[in-house]
């Protein structure tokens, strides 16, 4: 693999994220709206209920005792929350709660919040309980007060807030008098949040309930169950203190928790209540070595859930605890003068804590700017509209910034720089990391071109057709050279770019007058009929182009139709695993068990490395004592697909399925380590592959023995004949293949996104030699390719549905990335039907 250049947009960012709600969102009674649909939602569930109830007793012969417990049971409401205490002495006793101290005070406590739910009318008809879960210092008390809402009232739910909880709780402060149940003591501030009723717990029962105490040494934990399995119906509570003086950082160096965080999840609290506004963080999923989940708090204790329903086996998690020096959590922004330098947000790439502000102030010499590029920048958190940015975000020049960027590229306007990174007490997450660096503005980028937003880039990528600075700047007043097309909004393309059926400008007059008029619609072989009769549900042009992608043309089968199993046609893009059921059969969502990739990887930007995991179908096929030489990829537990050259060549050995061992789950090719080798049964290399011209470059290898599917061992989508990657689609190629023209493999997987060409373009760049079996994938001003040793190998593309699709085969280019030589691939579409033949994939 040949890169010179990083290409930062991913298209998998998606679907990396592990955020997530659980069902516990806000009600505000500001907002009348909220009631009003609150409110019909309740009349909705209401009726529902009954219906089901009807059903239930009319229809259904009322068999199981559980089912109709679960259904008539009224719904439970929790809030939690801390108050702080004054006029209480703070007694280390009151953190033991088997202590008398500990019952004593809590007892006083709970019957004080009873009392004041009593007070109000609606909240004293549902209040069922209060439990003080803990004390610390300062003096807090953490409690959950529960309220149980029978069916039959539902409807009052809305009602039943945080705001009302609240206000209940903060006239009770406001109340109160000395003589009470608390006699000299006074809660002097008071929190309460929803809280899923699952994490609410009596630490005084002890059932999975563990207090630990986190020193400089550290010190671990795991799940129930784990490395083998938690047990189904988990709520599990790590209370987490350590000294004043002392914040808690804990580390998951391994982390697999059921995929759907709705019923299993972790999650961290920067305090000893479940109290969602305080929430550092809720995740699910399992993540890789190289994306550890690693937190810390703001203050001194930290307050750990698992929370699990389903019956899937999934091992849990073990965690590391240990107590750092709150003056490191301090330490972070500063003044900085070097003319070139990093800076990150505190901690990292360790989650940042919670209430946290750093400042950085950036000076470089007079009349020198600065320019600020973010490498990695991921600052996520519900409920946050990233244009605003409420909560967390990092501010410079009056702009705030949040969410997940893969490109942020920012200058000053004069030779000071202010960054702000501000974090509040809810919700943290990796934070960023920055280079910034001194230029001179009369020549921002020396030998380069400057991109509007600051980063440079090469000369030769400007006005070429390709947007390289992500903002377009590359491509903005560029006087169009001769072999150019001037676009209607200032484009320059390449002209053989026009009429080639691909709108490149962007505003569609490349494509315009293209022997064609206006009112008429051009067939994929140049034929130009009338508009109206595309989608006309008949069949106009000789490819059936006129009725390719038309919602209501069942029944016409063309080549660009997917064709379900029970022969009927599907006249949509890309119609299979799209988890869309479009055929009636439903066979254009069977056999879709591929294309993910089950690690939850953070994307760091930059880097060409892959990590492990990223690339779950990849593998490497080793030669007799030679080591790596070619790529596959996985399709089935017993199937690879790569390519024929690397078997049909002028020595018979090659074909010979014993020379080869085939490595799956790899990425480093020292390291062995959950890597599955098998030998193989069979080489079918496809009759037609042609030694000369390299056309038909497809094998398919049958494994003597099945893989067995890990996290980071999983099958590619073989596309449909009729799925289409349509010029212009950023995909990736991967490979141990050569650094460099005529250079040494790789020892580290790589991996580089190319996009793909149009096959016009194309077939003329190569000088004629594209045939219909080929495509072709990379950039024309070169500088990333796949090269020598990663033939074989997949070019996958991701597609919206979430699934990864093998688009083609790494199989020729002239040289390595160089300018006008695109790297060809095998095109999987073209040969899909002989693979289906071979193997039944
Ligand atoms: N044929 C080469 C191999 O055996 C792969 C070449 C791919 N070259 C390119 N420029 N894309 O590994």
């Amino acid at each position: 693999m040949y890169s010179a250049r990083y290409e930062y947009a991913g298209p998998n960012g998606r679907h990396e994220q592990i955020d997530f709600f659980t069902n516990k969102e806000k009600v505000s009674s500001k907002k009348k709206t909220g009631i009003i649909v609150g409110a019909l939602l309740a009349v909705l569930v209401v009726a529902a209920v009954v219906a089901f109830l009807i059903w239930l007793f009319l229809f259904k012969d009322a068999d199981s005792d559980a089912t109709l417990h679960r259904h008539i049971s009224p719904t439970e409401q929790v809030f939690s929350g801390h108050m702080k205490l004054v006029g209480a002495q703070y007694d280390e006793k009151l953190e033991d709660t088997s202590s008398e101290e500990f019952e004593s005070l809590a007892k006083k406590l709970e019957t004080e919040l009873g009392e004041n739910y009593l007070k109000e009318p609606l909240l004293a008809k549902y209040y069922t309980k209060s439990v003080v879960t803990a004390f610390s210092e300062g003096v807090t008390a953490y409690f959950w007060s529960q309220f149980y809402v029978p069916i039959e009232d539902l409807d009052i739910l809305p009602e039943l807030s945080e705001e009302r909880v609240l206000e209940s709780l903060e006239r009770g402060i406001n109340q109160q008098r000395t003589g009470s149940s608390l006699s000299d003591i006074k809660i002097t501030e008071v929190t309460a949040s929803f809280t899923d009723p699952r994490m609410a717990r009596n630490p005084r029962a002890n059932e999975c309930f563990y207090k630990l105490e986190a020193e400089e040494t550290e010190k671990s934990f795991s799940s129930p169950g784990y490395p083998v399995a938690y047990p189904p119906k988990v709520r599990c509570q790590w209370q987490i203190r350590t000294s004043e003086s002392h914040a808690i950082s804990v580390k998951f160096p391994f982390f697999h928790v059921e995929d759907d965080c709705t019923d299993d999840f972790v999650s961290i609290f920067d305090s000893l209540s479940p109290d969602e506004s305080q929430a550092i963080t809720e995740k699910c999923g399992q993540r890789p070595p190289s994306n550890p989940l690693e937190v810390v708090s703001s203050g001194n204790i930290m307050l750990i859930n698992l929370i699990a329903d389903t019956n899937v086996q999934r091992p849990g998690f073990a965690a590391e605890y240990k107590a750092i020096p709150k003056s490191e959590l301090q330490t972070c922004g500063g003044a900085l003068s070097a003319s070139k330098g990093v800076f990150t947000s505190p901690l990292y790439p360790v989650f940042y804590p919670p209430a946290i502000d750093c400042k950085w102030t950036i000076q470089v010499p007079a009349g020198k700017k600065v320019r600020v590029k973010f490498t990695m920048f991921r600052m996520k958190e519900p409920g946050v509209d990233i244009r605003v940015c409420h909560k967390d975000f990092v501010e410079i020049m009056d702009t705030k910034y949040c969410g997940e960027m893969s490109t942020l590229a920012l200058t000053s306007k004069n030779n000071i720089l202010n960054v702000h990174f501000h974090s509040d007490e809810s919700y943290t997450d990796k934070g960023f990391s920055a280079e910034y660096t001194a230029f001179d503005p009369e020549n921002p980028c020396p030998d380069k071109f400057a991109c509007a937003s600051g980063i440079c880039i090469a000369k030769q990528l400007r006005c070429d057709g390709w947007n390289d600075c992500g903002d377009m700047s590359d491509e903005m007043k560029c006087h169009c050279e001769n072999d150019q097309f001037a676009c209607g909004n200032g484009l320059c393309k390449p002209r053989m770019w026009v009429c080639d059926s691909v709108n490149d400008c962007g505003d569609g007059s490349d494509e315009k007058k293209c022997s064609c008029e206006a009112n008429e619609w051009r067939c994929g072989d140049g034929v130009c009929l009338p508009q109206d009769i595309v989608c006309d549900q008949k069949k106009d042009c000789a490819d059936g182009s006129d009725e390719a992608n038309c919602q209501a043309s069942l029944g016409i089968c063309s080549n660009f139709s997917f064709k379900c199993k029970n022969e009927e046609c599907v006249n949509k893009v890309n119609a299979e695993c799209d988890r869309v059921n479009d055929c009636s059969d439903n066979s254009d969502e069977e056999s879709c068990h591929c294309g993910t990739r089950p690690y939850k990887l953070n994307r760091i930007v930059g880097g060409q490395n892959a990590k492990l995991g990223e690339w779950p179908w990849q593998v490497s096929l080793h030669f007799q004592t030679y080591g790596h030489v070619c790529g596959a990829s996985i399709i089935s537990e017993n199937w690879l697909l790569s390519a024929s050259h690397c078997f049909v060549t002028s020595s018979p050995e090659n074909h010979i399925a014993s020379n080869w061992q085939t490595y799956s789950g790899m990425q480093d090719q020292y390291n062995h380590e959950n890597v599955q080798r098998r030998s193989l049964k069979r080489i079918i290399s496809h009759p037609d592959y042609n030694q000369m011209t390299f056309d038909y470059d497809i094998a398919l290898l049958e494994l003597s023995e099945p893989l067995e599917f890990t996290n980071t061992i999983q099958p590619i989508c073989l596309p449909s004949s009729s799925h289409v990657f349509h010029a212009g689609m950023s995909c990736w190629v991967t490979g141990w293949g050569a650094l460099r023209e005529g250079g040494q493999k790789a020892q580290l997987l790589q991996k580089a996104s190319v996009k793909i060409i149009n096959d016009t373009v194309c077939n003329i760049v190569t000088e004629g030699q594209l045939t219909s079996r080929m495509l072709c994938s990379g950039f024309l001003v070169g500088g990333i390719d796949a090269c020598q040793g990663d033939s074989g190998g997949p070019l996958a593309c991701f597609e919206e549905s979430g699934k990864w699709f093998q688009a083609g085969i790494v199989s020729w280019g002239e040289g390595c990335a160089r300018r006008n030589k695109p790297g060809v691939y095998s095109r999987v579409t073209k040969l899909r039907d002989w693979i289906k033949a071979e193997t039944g994939i």
